[in-house]
Order: C-alpha cells, then structure tokens, then sequence
C-alpha cells in the first residue's frame, strides 16, 4: 500500500515536531505548514536527523494558514489522505489582551482549512482541542459527555471550532473529523533533540521549572496552595508529549472507520498530579532544587481536572504508556542539553 501523505499544521510546534517525527517512523509521508510564528525551523531539523532514512517523506512549508492561495497550491501539489490541524496560537494571558489577534488566527486560519480542504476533496480532519473546554469540571474523572465552556477568548476559540467541525460534518456526511481535547502535554522526545521551547515567559507549569532548574529563572511561583486538593496545590492530567503525538497516529487510523462521523476524545492518563509532586518528581529527575515562591490562585485556574480515558482506549485502542517520571527524566535531558531551547546552538537568546 502507498504511503499516506498528512498535511500537519503547525507541524514545527512543540506537539507537531513529535508527531511528525511519529509520522515519519511510523511510515507516513509529512507536509508541514507552519508559518513559525511560535516555532523555529530548527525543531524540523532536528525532526529530520532523527528520523535518518524517511526525513525524505517530509516537506515543509513557511506559510501562513491564513493565506488562502499558498495554502491552495500546496493542496494543487499533493492529494492528502488526512489533515492534523495543530496551528494556532495558545498563550491563555496573551488571548484576553487581543482576542481579535486569537480569533483572526484561530478561527480564520481553521475556515481557510477546512475551505480549502473541502474544494480538494480531503474531508478527513484531526483536530487539537483542549482540556480547557472542560472548564472547572463539577466533577472527575472529565468524560467526553460533560458540559463545555469557555474561560477566555482562547478556550472560546476551541469550543468555536469544536462547533464549526460539528456543523461541517452534519452538512456533509463526507467529513470525518476527530476532535482531540488534550490535558497537559509535557515532557520531550527522549533523544533530548526535540522539547518545547516557548517564546517570552512561559505560561506552563513545566516549562517554566526547567528554566528555574538551568538558572534562567530563580523560583517558580506556586499559583494557590488553598485548593482542596492533597497538598492544597493545583491537580491536572499530564501527558508525555511521545504519548500525545502517538494518540494522532491512533486517531489517524481511527479515520479510516467508515462509521466514523465528528467524534471527540481525551487524550490523557486518567491521573492527577499535583504542582507539588510535579516539581518532587522534577527535582528527583534532574538533581537540581526548584525554588518555591507561594502566591495567589492564577484568575481562570480550576482546582482538579483529569480525563476519562476509557472512550479512547475502547475506540482509538489508545493508551498512555509513561508516568510522571519518565516525563520528567525526557524534560530534563532536553533541557539540559538544550538551556536556551532551539537557539542553544547559536548561543543563547
Ligand atoms: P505551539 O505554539 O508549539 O505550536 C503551534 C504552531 O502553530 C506553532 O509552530 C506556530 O508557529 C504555528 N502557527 C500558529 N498560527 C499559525 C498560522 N496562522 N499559520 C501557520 N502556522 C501557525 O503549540 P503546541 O503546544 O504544539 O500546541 C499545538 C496545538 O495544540 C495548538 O492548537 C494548541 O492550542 C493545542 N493545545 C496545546 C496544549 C498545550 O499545553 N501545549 C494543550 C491543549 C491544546
Ligand atoms: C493552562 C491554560 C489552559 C491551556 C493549558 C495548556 C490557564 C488558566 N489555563 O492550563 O487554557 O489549555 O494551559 O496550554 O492558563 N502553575 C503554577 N505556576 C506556574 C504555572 C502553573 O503554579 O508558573 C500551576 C497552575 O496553577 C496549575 C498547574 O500549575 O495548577 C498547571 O498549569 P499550566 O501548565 O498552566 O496548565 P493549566 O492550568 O492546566
């Protein structure tokens, strides 16, 4: 069978490089469209020296989504079997000082796709949501079936896009389309080659203590210990970013269902970690002491949030595999070998 050939926007990412690398390995042909507004060119390098023999099967494109004709013209060049739609812009703080900049990306960029798609005949869709559709959940574990809503004008921007997949679909039975709600991706490829590397301050938890761990920060600030949680600290579902980028490949499959119709699925582990445990198990990982500042709860922050994972591992045939640990060991060897991210190897930003 020939290989099959996915668009992956976004694909320079700190989610699309690991996945395309997934892609690659697992012998898929890659065209990545990213516009590398949050990424640089040499996360697909490095993609590249790791993949060895099948960095052939990969293409990429410095284009904005929003740019109908390029876009069209890389569809003109190749007939994809499906499209993984990462691209988008996702720092919460920065989304509720410009919401016209989120929506204009978000929303904009996922109607020129899904246009641009539809006029190809590509109907096939795997599309990166978030946890934080979910809100402050009522209750946990968070199934696929609870309530949504919207913290912020980049939480709006998923659950909009969730909405515009579901009308595609229900106007044209053609669309088969695959929302993933991811919980907290973190960790890197355990080469060390590839990790996130985010611009400006981190917004994220882990992020944020590998730069206290290389000395670019001195403390991390703890946003609320008064939750009614085990240690009073937050709790959230983290996921090793090899595990997330696996869950497409799985969705990917799941395209090919022919009773696949818009369908939604977590991709977590099904278990809550505390900020606390998060920064033990990093110290335990790296050697290094983390700092603590103890502040006031972050405004929009829920208290306890994990997924369901039953619907995907019924259905995707999905499962998490790595713990806490490994997540934490695969952090530090990236930034250890990576202190200044991507820009490492030209000297430090
Ligand atoms: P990222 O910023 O590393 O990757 C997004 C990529 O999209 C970047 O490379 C950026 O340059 C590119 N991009 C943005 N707007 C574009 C446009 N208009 N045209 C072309 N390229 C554009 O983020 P990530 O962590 O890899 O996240 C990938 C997706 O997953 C995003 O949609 C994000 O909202 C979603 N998500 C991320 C998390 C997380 O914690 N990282 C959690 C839930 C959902
Ligand atoms: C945040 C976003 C969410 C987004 C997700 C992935 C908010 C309110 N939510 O979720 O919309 O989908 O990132 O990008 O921004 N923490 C600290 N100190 C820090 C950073 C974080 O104590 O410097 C705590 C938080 O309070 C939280 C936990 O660590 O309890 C995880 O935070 P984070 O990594 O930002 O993820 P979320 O809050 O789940």
């Amino acid at each position: 069978m020939a290989a099959q050939s996915i668009l992956v926007t976004g694909g320079a990412g700190y989610i699309g490089s690991h996945t395309v690398l997934q892609l690659l390995s697992g012998g898929y042909k890659a065209v990545v469209v990213d516009n590398l507004d949050n990424a640089s060119a040499v996360a697909l390098d490095r993609v590249k020296e790791l993949a060895a023999d099948a960095a052939k099967n990969l293409v990429f494109h410095r284009v904005d989504l929003r740019d109908k004709p390029a876009l069209e013209k890389i569809f003109a060049q190749t007939k994809f079997d499906a499209v993984i739609h990462f691209a988008g812009l996702k720092a919460v703080g920065e989304s509720v000082q410009k919401p016209l900049l989120y929506f204009n990306n978000n929303l904009t960029g996922t109607i020129t796709l899904l246009e641009v798609m539809a006029a190809h005949g590509c109907k096939n869709l795997v599309f990166s949501s978030s946890a934080t559709v979910y809100g402050w959940p009522k209750e946990v574990p968070c199934t696929e079936e609870f309530p949504l809503s919207a913290a912020n004008p980049y939480g709006r921007t998923k659950l909009f896009i969730e909405e515009i997949c579901r009308d595609v679909h229900r106007a044209d039975s053609e669309w088969k389309i695959i929302l993933l709600r991811y919980f907290n991706p973190v960790g890197a490829h355990p080469s060390g080659h590839i990790g996130e590397d985010p611009r400006g301050i981190p917004n994220n938890l882990m992020p944020y203590v590998q730069q206290v761990a290389v000395g670019r920060r001195p403390h991390l600030t703890v946003f609320g210990n008064d939750y009614k949680t085990k240690d009073g600290t937050g709790v959230r579902d983290y996921i090793h970013v090899v595990d997330l980028a696996d869950g497409h490949i799985a969705a990917l499959r799941k395209l090919s269902d022919p009773k696949i119709g818009c369908e939604v699925y977590n991709l977590g582990t099904g278990k809550g970690t505390s900020v606390l445990e998060m920064v033990t198990a990093f110290e335990k990982a790296s050697g290094k002491k983390i700092p603590l500042v103890m502040a006031g709860r972050r405004p929009g922050d829920a208290e306890i949030v994990y997924a369901s994972t039953e619907k995907a591992e019924k259905e995707l045939n999905w499962k998490a595999k790595f713990g806490i640990e490994e997540m934490c060991r695969d952090q530090w060897n990236w930034a250890s070998k990576n202190p200044y991210g991507y820009e490492s190897q030209d000297g430090a930003k």
